[in-house]
């Protein structure tokens, strides 16, 4: 089985190169965000994954649906293992994302954003959001196990009543991730990786725990040991 392990590689290049020197592809998988892809391109994809690790592309695609369907298709080409749109697009969006991948050769997982770790009720009903986050999350997530997305991104909050409501093949990708509770930065609901796993999470993504530690790679095997 592949690790549950995601780095986010949010770090200017030249660090990002450092790093992948000093990791393992069998250890873990990395993601690319909005920081690198902007940076470096669509390349950078392929520099990495040169190195021999799956790429996670986490761009969160949120725009009308034919735009999403063009993007999707051009992030196809990059041989992507995962990538997502933002839920919050709607069901067309969803179908649009959907349709471009099951059409593809690669057919990466397709996963939905829900609602970002960074945001609790207060930030939700702010934009406009009655609900709590909780019901906010499970009805988009709802949403895109119907539309027949692969998985959703949630916070390691609502992984166990996830895990309950949504078939049990369906991927539950969680940032959000520290080891020392009180140590957030700017996210807000958070948990350990042990917890994470053990509430139902298929996989971790981890970046600052991971990409600011003197020991990257020592760091990796201290969470992976902490599943076995
Ligand atoms: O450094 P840290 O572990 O907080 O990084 C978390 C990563 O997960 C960041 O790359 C962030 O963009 C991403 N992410 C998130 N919340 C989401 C989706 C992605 O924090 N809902």
């Amino acid at each position: 089985m592949s690790s549950p392990l995601i780095i986010a590689l949010d770090l200017e290049i030249n660090e990002v190169l450092k790093l992948l020197k000093k990791i393992n592809p069998s250890d873990c998988q990395v993601k690319i965000g909005n920081q690198l892809f902007t940076s470096e391109g669509p390349d950078i994809i392929k520099r990495i994954q040169d190195y021999g690790f799956k790429v996670f592309l986490d761009l969160k695609y949120h725009d009308i649906p034919n735009t999403v369907y063009s993007a999707v298709s051009s992030a196809l080409n990059l041989n992507v293992w995962m990538l997502n749109v933002h839920s919050l697009g709607g069901k067309e969006m969803l179908k649009a994302a959907y349709k471009t991948v099951e059409n593809s050769s690669t057919k990466p997982l397709l996963i939905g954003v829900t609602v970002l770790t960074s945001l609790e009720d207060k930030d939700i009903k702010q934009i406009g959001l009655q609900k709590s986050t909780r019901e906010q999350v499970l009805l988009l997530a709802q949403l895109c196990q119907n539309e027949r997305l692969d998985g959703v991104v949630c916070s390691p909050k609502e992984l166990s009543f996830l895990r309950e409501s949504l078939d049990k093949d369906f991927v539950l990708v969680t940032p959000g991730i520290r080891s020392i509770k009180s140590k957030k930065d700017d996210q807000l609901r958070t948990s350990t990786a042990l917890e994470a796993v053990n509430n139902g999470a298929d996989y971790i993504v981890i970046g600052r725990e991971i990409t600011n530690h003197k020991n990257p790679n020592e760091k990796i095997h201290q969470i992976l040991k902490e599943f076995q």
